[in-house]
Protein backbone atom coordinates (compact mmCIF):
# COMPACT_ATOMS: atom_id res chain seq x y z
CA UNK A 1 0.00 0.00 0.00
CA UNK A 2 1.14 3.32 -1.03
CA UNK A 3 1.88 6.08 1.96
CA UNK A 4 -0.71 9.20 1.02
CA UNK A 5 1.32 12.47 1.21
CA UNK A 6 -0.80 15.50 0.47
CA UNK A 7 -3.30 13.18 -1.78
CA UNK A 8 -0.47 11.93 -3.82
CA UNK A 9 0.27 7.85 -3.70
CA UNK A 10 4.32 7.32 -2.60
CA UNK A 11 5.70 4.54 -2.27
CA UNK A 12 7.47 3.82 1.15
CA UNK A 13 11.14 3.65 1.30
CA UNK A 14 12.82 0.10 1.16
CA UNK A 15 15.21 1.09 3.63
CA UNK A 16 12.88 0.41 7.01
CA UNK A 17 14.92 2.80 9.15
CA UNK A 18 13.95 5.94 7.35
CA UNK A 19 11.95 8.44 9.41
CA UNK A 20 8.86 9.68 7.71
CA UNK A 21 10.53 13.83 8.31
CA UNK A 22 13.55 12.47 6.01
CA UNK A 23 11.13 10.79 3.74
CA UNK A 24 9.45 14.39 3.47
CA UNK A 25 12.49 16.75 3.49
CA UNK A 26 15.42 14.45 1.84
CA UNK A 27 13.35 12.43 -0.54
CA UNK A 28 10.41 14.24 -1.48
CA UNK A 29 11.56 17.94 -1.40
CA UNK A 30 8.90 18.64 1.19
CA UNK A 31 11.11 20.89 2.90
CA UNK A 32 8.54 22.78 5.20
CA UNK A 33 8.52 20.57 7.69
CA UNK A 34 11.56 21.18 9.68
CA UNK A 35 13.58 19.32 11.59
CA UNK A 36 14.70 21.05 14.75
CA UNK A 37 15.98 18.15 17.48
CA UNK A 38 15.40 14.89 15.74
CA UNK A 39 14.32 13.21 18.64
CA UNK A 40 10.81 14.27 19.65
CA UNK A 41 11.64 16.93 22.13
CA UNK A 42 10.76 19.93 20.07
CA UNK A 43 7.73 19.93 18.09
CA UNK A 44 9.02 21.38 14.50
CA UNK A 45 8.29 18.39 12.70
CA UNK A 46 4.82 18.17 13.72
CA UNK A 47 2.64 16.53 10.75
CA UNK A 48 -0.64 15.75 10.63
CA UNK A 49 -1.26 11.60 10.21
CA UNK A 50 -5.02 10.63 9.37
CA UNK A 51 -5.55 14.50 10.60
CA UNK A 52 -4.04 13.32 14.01
CA UNK A 53 -0.58 15.58 14.99
CA UNK A 54 1.95 13.20 15.20
CA UNK A 55 6.16 13.52 14.80
CA UNK A 56 7.36 13.11 11.74
CA UNK A 57 10.87 12.42 13.36
CA UNK A 58 9.47 10.09 15.38
CA UNK A 59 7.49 7.89 12.55
CA UNK A 60 9.00 5.40 10.97
CA UNK A 61 8.01 5.92 7.03
CA UNK A 62 7.04 2.53 6.68
CA UNK A 63 4.95 2.42 9.83
CA UNK A 64 2.87 5.62 7.53
CA UNK A 65 1.83 2.37 4.23
CA UNK A 66 -1.78 3.20 3.63
CA UNK A 67 -2.26 6.80 5.53
CA UNK A 68 -2.69 9.84 5.20
CA UNK A 69 -0.51 12.53 5.47
CA UNK A 70 -0.73 16.59 5.77
CA UNK A 71 1.96 18.72 5.40
CA UNK A 72 2.50 22.23 5.83
CA UNK A 73 2.52 22.63 2.02
CA UNK A 74 -0.62 21.31 1.30
CA UNK A 75 -2.62 23.80 3.88
CA UNK A 76 -3.31 26.20 1.76
CA UNK A 77 -2.58 28.08 -1.44
CA UNK A 78 -0.28 30.60 -3.01
CA UNK A 79 -3.06 33.21 -2.86
CA UNK A 80 -5.29 32.16 -0.34
CA UNK A 81 -3.62 31.41 3.10
CA UNK A 82 -5.04 29.51 5.94
CA UNK A 83 -6.96 30.90 8.39
CA UNK A 84 -4.33 29.85 11.12
CA UNK A 85 -1.30 31.10 8.46
CA UNK A 86 -3.23 34.34 8.66
CA UNK A 87 -3.32 34.58 12.34
CA UNK A 88 -0.02 34.50 12.62
CA UNK A 89 0.74 37.02 10.56
CA UNK A 90 -1.65 38.73 12.26
CA UNK A 91 -0.32 38.17 16.09
CA UNK A 92 3.11 38.40 14.45
CA UNK A 93 3.31 34.58 15.49
CA UNK A 94 6.67 34.16 14.46
CA UNK A 95 10.17 35.42 14.93
CA UNK A 96 12.57 32.97 13.62
CA UNK A 97 9.81 31.42 11.83
CA UNK A 98 11.55 27.75 11.74
CA UNK A 99 9.45 26.72 14.47
CA UNK A 100 6.26 27.74 12.47
CA UNK A 101 5.18 25.38 10.24
CA UNK A 102 4.82 22.75 12.88
CA UNK A 103 3.11 25.07 15.72
CA UNK A 104 1.00 25.53 12.94
CA UNK A 105 0.20 21.85 12.26
CA UNK A 106 0.25 21.18 15.92
CA UNK A 107 -2.43 24.39 16.02
CA UNK A 108 -4.84 22.98 13.31
CA UNK A 109 -5.08 19.78 14.98
CA UNK A 110 -5.73 21.26 18.62
CA UNK A 111 -8.52 22.82 17.06
CA UNK A 112 -9.89 19.88 16.27
CA UNK A 113 -8.83 18.11 19.60
CA UNK A 114 -10.80 20.61 21.32
CA UNK A 115 -13.65 20.30 19.39
CA UNK A 116 -14.30 17.13 20.00
CA UNK A 117 -14.02 17.57 23.98
CA UNK A 118 -10.53 15.76 24.30
CA UNK A 119 -9.36 17.15 27.64
CA UNK A 120 -5.79 18.40 28.51
CA UNK A 121 -3.86 18.11 31.79
CA UNK A 122 -5.41 21.67 33.06
CA UNK A 123 -8.88 21.50 31.84
CA UNK A 124 -11.34 22.43 34.74
CA UNK A 125 -13.55 19.73 34.50
CA UNK A 126 -13.39 16.60 32.18
CA UNK A 127 -17.25 16.41 31.28
CA UNK A 128 -17.25 20.14 30.30
CA UNK A 129 -15.90 21.20 26.45
CA UNK A 130 -12.53 23.07 27.01
CA UNK A 131 -12.45 26.52 26.76
CA UNK A 132 -10.03 28.25 24.72
CA UNK A 133 -7.86 30.04 27.51
CA UNK A 134 -4.85 30.85 27.10
CA UNK A 135 -4.00 28.23 29.86
CA UNK A 136 -5.52 25.41 27.78
CA UNK A 137 -3.88 26.71 24.66
CA UNK A 138 -0.49 26.82 26.12
CA UNK A 139 -0.80 23.41 27.72
CA UNK A 140 -1.98 21.82 24.61
CA UNK A 141 1.52 23.80 22.64
CA UNK A 142 4.14 22.60 25.17
CA UNK A 143 5.25 20.06 23.03
CA UNK A 144 6.01 22.76 20.31
CA UNK A 145 9.16 24.91 21.95
CA UNK A 146 9.52 27.96 20.44
CA UNK A 147 13.34 29.49 21.60
CA UNK A 148 12.84 32.87 20.72
CA UNK A 149 10.40 35.79 22.04
CA UNK A 150 7.42 34.60 20.02
CA UNK A 151 5.23 32.60 22.24
CA UNK A 152 2.41 35.03 23.26
CA UNK A 153 1.78 35.48 19.26
CA UNK A 154 2.14 32.18 18.92
CA UNK A 155 -0.79 31.15 21.83
CA UNK A 156 -2.84 34.60 20.81
CA UNK A 157 -2.73 33.33 17.34
CA UNK A 158 -4.07 29.78 17.95
CA UNK A 159 -6.56 31.07 20.84
CA UNK A 160 -8.24 33.09 18.08
CA UNK A 161 -8.54 30.59 15.63
CA UNK A 162 -9.91 28.07 18.05
CA UNK A 163 -12.40 30.56 18.87
CA UNK A 164 -13.27 31.35 15.29
CA UNK A 165 -12.85 35.05 15.98
CA UNK A 166 -9.76 36.07 13.26
S1 LIG B 1 12.49 17.47 15.03
FE1 LIG B 1 10.90 16.19 15.66
S2 LIG B 1 10.39 16.86 17.66
FE2 LIG B 1 12.14 18.04 17.10
S1 LIG C 1 9.55 31.73 16.21
FE1 LIG C 1 10.81 29.98 15.96
S2 LIG C 1 11.78 29.66 17.86
FE2 LIG C 1 10.48 31.37 18.15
Amino acid sequence: MPIIINGHDVAAPADPRVSLLDLLRERLDLTGTKKGCNQGACGACTVLIDGQRKLSCLSLAVQCDGHDITTIEAISEVDSLHPLQAAFIETDGFQCGYCTPGQIMSGIALRGEMQRGAPSHVTPRLEDVPEASNEEIRERMSGNICRCGANNGIIEAISSYVRGTL
